[in-house]
């Protein structure tokens, strides 16, 4: 949570900031503040609201010039979002911005304020660390903050400006994400690639501990130890357009619209022979064959491509899998054996307490396997084998594509292992694979035939409270995610039921007019789930059925029914999940929402 930024160069840096700034604006956006060395002088400007309303603060009074400076996009932790708050905080002679959190902050300020340092103007953990800089500061910048790294805890990345030193930006990681790119003759620090790939492709991921300086136009780096560190200069592997909207009102619809490419470009690597083969990921049938008990675990929409998972491993390979959010997993004490295989999903791959199972496994004798979008994040890097999804960045907060790519991966990770297994045989693990090549075209097809009904649908929903989302089986998996999609981005309260559980409890909150929306892609169990549908509607909802175009379903069982695609039963996720995203997309618009950057969420959640 929180972006920050550096740059050292020619260019405008206030400018620059502002720039970088916007595309990290996912990872918070409560307020922001850049801090530039104006005529040998730190002037800082901070505002509470959106980048916008700094930009128009900086019209109105200002802005500071320079060609070195750091800048901050908030998602408030230590206190609430205000001009106060705001970053970059400063102490004497020092000034910075922050993402992550600082775990003993408290002991700090006490230990500071018996120092005679008293000043603190916010309520914000940053602010301790500023003061502690300055307390420390001898006129050697990196010894200096070498020592403050020594006496804080938690996760967290810094930009650092100290007055002394002008036309230099310092940072530091523990934990929390930073890279530094490298231009001709200029410098940047960014939480994330995209800040800055409009300036450079070029850039050096800090690790935990390493210092950056930036210095005429160019890093140079030390270890926590202060000996110098030479880094490999990575290239990305996107460029500018994807981090943009490319004609789109919003990044969510232009990411809906990229499913088919992403998918695409993450299983075709990985399918040789018709069949899949994922060694290049150091995953091995030998290896497949040996696992006893798989764990998946991960965080919100991640944890829900982790549920489909369950039923389609367990179904394909007979392995018992256990779903659970990582928040809950890192402290259940839970039972991991030798031979297990705890499998992380994370998009971002710096998700805190997916981050924490890492550990948790270590020294048990399971091995983990990470499945990330992110290329170097910190659970990629850290895990025991690691497939990458090539969705490309993901900028809106409510994700689409990653969990697209996720569920492609998961697919081709079970076949292999029931082939592995030999729970199936290599022509039944062929048809499988052959059919999940189809997927993108189909995805494709279902965009061009739903969207506008969908957008229609979505108009039905506008004036709703609270919604049901129901299925069985797979489609009681895949309706988790179509209700996090909902709810997080049109502020309606949504729940996701097994269709077989209303009778004992919920269906008591039906009343005239309430949404249901039933997701019935599942031949085997539709007639079952029809049945819900009817009883649902019987007692006054609006029942909103997704099934696909062969289904035997009325108007008179249904309300509003969305069609789409027919492929085989397992795999249909892949396809019904395009309704629930573009329904929850029109809402929001529909409702005048943020649709990006809903309230109260970052992209990112860094920290616990
Ligand atoms: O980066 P991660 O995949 O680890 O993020 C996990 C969740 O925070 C994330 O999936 C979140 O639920 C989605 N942004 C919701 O759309």
């Amino acid at each position: 949570m929180c972006g920050i930024v550096g740059y050292v160069g020619p260019r405008d840096c206030s400018d620059v900031l502002v720039s970088a700034l916007t595309k990290l604006e996912y990872r918070g956006y409560d307020s922001a503040g850049i801090a530039v060395f104006e005529n040998g002088k730190i002037e800082v400007a901070k505002s509470k609201g959106r980048l916008t309303d700094l930009v128009a603060k900086m019209e109105r009074e200002g802005k500071p010039v320079g060609h070195a400076g750091i800048g901050h996009t908030r998602w408030a932790t230590h206190g609430e979002p205000s001009d106060i708050n705001s970053h970059p905080h400063s102490g004497r002679r020092v000034t910075i911005v922050h993402n992550g959190i600082i775990e003993n902050y408290k002991d700090i300020k006490k230990f500071l304020i018996e120092n005679d340092r008293t000043e603190f103007l916010s309520d914000t953990d940053t602010e301790v660390v500023a003061q502690l800089l300055d307390f420390y500061y001898d006129g050697n910048p990196v010894r200096c903050i070498r020592k403050v790294l020594h006496e804080i805890r938690g996760s967290f990345a810094l930009g650092i400006v100290f007055a002394d030193r002008p036309e230099t930006v310092y940072a530091v990681r523990c934990e929390s994400p930073l890279i530094v790119g490298q231009g001709h003759g200029e410098a940047f620090i960014a939480s994330d690639v995209p800040a800055i790939i409009k300036y450079t492709k070029n850039y050096f991921l800090l690790e935990y501990g390493e210092i950056a300086v930036l210095k005429n136009g160019l890093a140079s780096f030390c270890d926590l130890h202060g000996r110098m560190v030479e880094k490999e200069l990575k290239t990305a592997d996107f460029d500018e357009d994807s981090a943009e909207k490319g004609g789109y009102p919003h990044f969510m619809l232009k990411e809906i619209h990229e499913q088919p490419t992403a998918v695409k470009t993450t299983i075709t690597p990985r399918i040789e022979g018709g069949l899949p083969n994922l060694t290049e990921c150091g995953i091995t049938p030998e290896a497949l064959r040996e696992f006893n008990n798989i764990f998946i675990v991960a965080c919100g929409t991640a944890m829900h491509a982790g549920m489909v998972g369950k039923y389609v491993i367990e179904k394909l390979a007979r392995v018992s899998v256990t779903v659970d959010i990582a928040s809950e997993f890192r402290y259940r004490d839970p039972l991991i054996q030798k031979n297990d295989l705890v499998i992380i999903i994370s998009q971002s791959g710096e998700t805190a307490d997916s981050k924490a199972v890492l550990n948790l496994v270590k020294g048990t004798g399971a091995k983990t396997l990470a499945i990330v979008n992110v290329k170097g994040s910190s659970i990629a890097r850290e895990a025991d084998m690691v497939i990458y999804t090539h969705a490309g960045p993901e900028i809106a907060v409510a994700s689409t594509k990653a969990y697209m790519v996720q569920l492609s991966v998961i697919y081709l990770l079970a076949f292999e292992m029931a082939y592995a297994k030999g729970t199936i045989d290599e022509e039944e693990c062929q048809k499988l694979t052959l059919e999940l090549v189809r997927v993108p075209e189909v995805i494709q097809q279902t965009i061009d035939r739903i969207e506008n009904v969908c957008r229609y649908v979505s108009t039905k929903l506008i004036t709703a409270d609270s919604l049901l989302y129901i299925g069985r089986g797979l489609d009681y998996a895949l309706s988790m995610e179509g209700s996090l999609k909902l709810k997080e981005i049109s502020y309606i309260h949504s729940e996701s039921y097994a269709a077989g559980e209303l009778k004992h409890g919920t269906i008591s909150l039906i009343t005239e007019g309430m949404p249901v929306i039933a997701v019935a892609t599942q031949n085997s169990l539709f007639e079952k789930t029809l049945s819900n549908i009817k009883e649902v509607k019987a007692r006054g909802a609006m029942a909103i059925v997704i099934c696909d175009l062969k289904s035997e379903i009325d108007l008179d069982s249904a309300n509003y029914i969305i069609r789409i695609p027919k492929i085989s039963e397992m795999l249909m996720p892949m396809v019904a999940t395009v309704p629930m995203q573009l329904l929850a997309y029109y809402t929001s618009v529909n409702k005048g929402n943020d649709v990006d950057k809903p309230r109260n969420l970052a992209k990112s959640v860094t920290v616990e």
